[in-house]
């Protein structure tokens, strides 16, 4: 019974790190919040007596030299009747409103620059744009920190964002919208007029193809080896529902296979009783036989019977001094 009890817990064990993946990829969605908390506080920075309405670019740490971020103080009265004509890349329509709401919000932005891929990772796609966002806090203290964002959603009009420097689409690929909320999970769109990508909500923004696979090979019979195969393009991290799909067949399959598994140590460790039981009971007989049980014992190079409680240690001639 304690077997079992111990198996059992083993099994739980190893279904425990079979979670373990995801704890971790929702950590690294975490360092791209925490990225957001400390441009937050450095936008702020670039406020100092600031104009509502008026684009104040702000400056990062040096270990982020690539990122653009910059900020802008509104009145929520003003962002819902006007919206904003051109914000760097974000045409923001009338009809914005806030949750919950505030009197002042300041909206946040960032370019990501070369440190998309960095923090926000798209296996299987590869960016055409650095990743941009837009965030909306309160405006109530300008040198607050880790502030919650407020949820800011289109009611009428969506947002559009007009990307700069676009790279051209590569033949054979759709460019896609790519947005990320900032729960992580990601939608895709289509890009309209070449550059521009739509949204009711706040988040990052980029477009994005599909990396080319060089050997789809869906349709030949023969499959690839696993492991052989680092063209096939990996399941986009950001579907979530294929992602959880799969994680439920791993705990299914661990759980089966702990179960396949603790069937055959159960066996094993049967098995190993029931001969350890049998050999016990062949010495106890040899050792009834012979009087006393021999164990063989290395003697200088040779190896000799000895017996248990010997008088004389066995000796090798030559060694032997009287
Ligand atoms: C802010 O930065 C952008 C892009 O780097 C630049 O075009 C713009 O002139 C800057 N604005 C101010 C007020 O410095
Ligand atoms: C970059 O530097 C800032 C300020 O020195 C620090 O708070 C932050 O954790 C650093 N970030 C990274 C990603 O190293
Ligand atoms: C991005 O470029 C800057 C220089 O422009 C560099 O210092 C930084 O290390 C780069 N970041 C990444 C993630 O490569
Ligand atoms: C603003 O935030 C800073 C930093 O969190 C805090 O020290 C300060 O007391 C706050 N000011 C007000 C008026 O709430
Ligand atoms: C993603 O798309 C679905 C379906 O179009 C929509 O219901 C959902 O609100 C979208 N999520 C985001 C974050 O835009
Ligand atoms: C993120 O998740 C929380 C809790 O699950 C939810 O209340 C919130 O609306 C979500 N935010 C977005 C932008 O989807």
């Amino acid at each position: 019974m304690g077997l079992l009890l111990r198996s059992l817990a083993m099994l739980f064990i190893v279904i425990c790190f079979s979670c373990l993946p995801d704890v971790s990829a929702q950590s690294s969605g975490g360092s791209a919040r925490g990225l957001d908390a400390l441009l937050q506080d450095y936008a702020y920075r670039a406020f100092v007596h600031p104009k509502t309405g008026v684009i104040y670019n702000g400056s990062v740490p040096l270990n982020l030299t690539g990122i653009q971020i910059a900020a802008m103080r509104l009145r929520s009265g003003s962002l819902y009747r006007r919206g904003v004509n051109m914000y760097k890349e974000f045409e923001i329509p009338k009809g914005v409103t806030e949750k919950p709401y505030v009197e002042r919000l300041v909206l946040v932005y960032q370019n990501l620059g070369n440190w998309s891929m960095v923090y926000y990772p798209l296996q299987g796609y590869s960016y055409l744009a650095p990743l941009i966002g837009l965030l909306a806090y309160d405006a109530g203290n300008l040198s607050a920190k880790n502030l919650p964002e407020l949820d800011i959603r289109a009611s009428g009009d969506p947002i559009m964002i007009k990307f700069q420097d676009v790279k051209p689409t590569p033949a054979g690929t759709v460019a896609e919208c790519v947005l990320f909320d900032l729960n992580g999970s990601v939608n895709f769109s289509n890009v309209e007029s070449g550059n521009m990508c739509s949204a009711v909500q706040q988040g990052h923004f980029s477009i994005a193809v599909k990396s080319i696979a060089p050997s789809p090979a869906p349709v030949s019979p023969s499959p690839t080896p696993a492991g052989e195969s680092p063209n096939v393009a990996p399941v986009p991290s950001g579907r979530r529902k294929k992602k959880s799909n799969s994680k439920v067949w791993i705990i299914v399959g661990s759980v089966l296979g702990g179960l396949a598994l603790l069937t055959l140590l159960s066996f094993l460790v049967l098995w190993g009783k029931k001969y350890r039981e049998r050999k016990n009971l062949q010495r106890m007989e040899r050792a009834a036989d012979v009087g006393e049980a021999l164990q063989m014992t290395s003697v200088g190079d040779a190896r000799a019977p000895a017996a248990t409680f010997t008088r004389t240690q066995p000796t090798i001639e030559t060694e032997y001094v009287p």
